[in-house]
């Protein structure tokens, strides 16, 4: 098959260390197939599949089912996360090496969507973690710090009564982790990291020589708690919008390699649980079809990332990371690619209903926004093409 390239940019396809798809149990919001699909069109050839599913991924039995149904969608290559604890935020350690045996090979472990809440079984799991040599990704929240379930903090949240989750919950956490890790001799990652004090502090462990790596979502690159004015329960997210000196700190770090890569944290959710009053809405907002779009507004327009760095934080570093070795790097000549083809001059306008998401949380309602996907291409074969997906 033949794409006309024209002055399109060719990158290594696009691996999202950080993706809710919600199957099993929420398949009304997205399932591996919709979501797939908005991996494909977003250029993703990889994506990570969070654990707090229902039921939990804390075995084998799910990550290898969330595995068997991603191949057999076929657009996109869906990894399992597996959750750290029985339960999310449980009080006993999951069997992860069960599932790194598994099928899916399973090759991160998370306590996403519900904080581990003791330091002693987060140190057990890095101690395990390192016998297995999977990594642990950190939800990065001390839920003891954090205001009931109103997850916002900063000048306007204030303002409207919305506080609840302090830099120092997160800060606390990174810290704490890092020793962990130090410790144990193992790695740790941090998931959407949101504050200036955490880049200075992931700076910091680096420097000790500890083996931390940290992500940030597009839209704490971009967006701040000045959009809470509104009330739109859009805007809620874990963790929450920050402030400018927050977004350009993490800038600063994607820029210069403190924060390691770009993930979405695609956290769809139906339209009845976020029309709701901000305190009761469901936390998450959608990523993958606008995440390129998102750096390019934010970290190249600004001249902070060239086309280079483009690959190095969206595909090359996330495979690394994690331990991928069919995905961001370069191919040999007659091997299978993995790539996205970027129109890099093309602008496109957001419609939530366009999107392949089964839900609408996107943040971006009609914004135009620069940069649009013109190929996606896994293991030679292409998954979608100008907007739409081929199956
Ligand atoms: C995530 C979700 O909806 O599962 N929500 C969110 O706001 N990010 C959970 C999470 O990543 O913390
Ligand atoms: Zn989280
Ligand atoms: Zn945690
Ligand atoms: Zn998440």
């Amino acid at each position: 098959e033949r794409i006309a390239g024209g002055d399109a940019v060719l990158l290594p396809g696009f691996v999202d260390l950080h993706t809710h798809l919600r199957e099993p149990g929420r398949e009304d919001t997205e399932t591996i197939a919709s979501g797939s699909a908005a991996a494909a069109l977003g250029g993703y050839t990889a994506v990570f599949a969070m654990a707090n599913t229902d039921p939990v991924a804390d075995n084998s039995t799910v990550t290898d089912n969330v595995y068997r149904t991603g191949r057999e969608v076929g657009l996109v290559d869906v990894h399992p996360v597996g959750a750290v604890t029985v339960g999310l935020g449980g009080k006993q350690l999951a069997e992860m090496g069960m599932m790194a045996a598994g099928a899916a090979k399973v090759k991160m472990f998370s306590d996403d969507g519900k904080c581990v809440d003791d330091p002693l079984l987060m140190r057990r799991a890095l101690e395990y973690a390192k016998g297995l040599d999977v990594l642990i990704a950190q939800h990065a929240e001390e839920p003891r710090l954090t205001v009931g379930a109103v997850a916002h903090e900063g000048p306007t949240a204030s303002r409207l009564g919305l506080a609840g989750w302090p830099r120092a919950a997160e800060e606390s956490i990174v810290v704490r982790d890092a020793l962990l890790a130090r410790d144990a001799g193992t790695r740790v990652h941090i998931c959407h990291a949101s504050t200036e004090g955490t880049v200075e502090l992931v700076k910091w462990a680096k420097a000790q020589g500890i083996s931390i790596t940290a992500e940030v979502t597009p839209h704490h690159l971009l967006l701040t708690d000045a959009r809470l004015e509104s009330y739109d329960p859009v805007n809620k997210v874990n963790p929450p919008l920050r402030e400018e000196r927050d977004t350009a700190a993490l800038r600063r770090g994607l820029a210069d390699g403190t924060i390691d890569c770009v993930a979405t944290d695609h956290a769809p959710h139906a339209a009845q649980e976020k029309c709701c009053e901000f305190s009761v809405a469901r936390p998450g907002m959608l990523g993958l079809e606008t995440a390129l779009s998102i750096v390019v507004e934010t970290m190249v327009t600004p001249g902070l990332l060239d086309w280079r760095g483009v690959a190095k934080v969206m595909s090359e570093r996330p495979a690394q990371i994690v331990g991928l070795t069919d995905q961001g790097r370069p191919i040999a000549v007659g091997e299978p690619a993995n790539l996205t083809l970027v129109d890099a001059a093309a602008s496109w306008t957001v419609r939530a209903a366009d999107l392949a998401s089964l839900s609408g949380n996107t943040p971006y309602a009609d914004m135009t926004l620069p940069a649009t996907i013109r190929a996606t291409v896994l293991r030679g074969a292409v998954t979608a093409h100008e907007g739409a997906v081929r199956r």
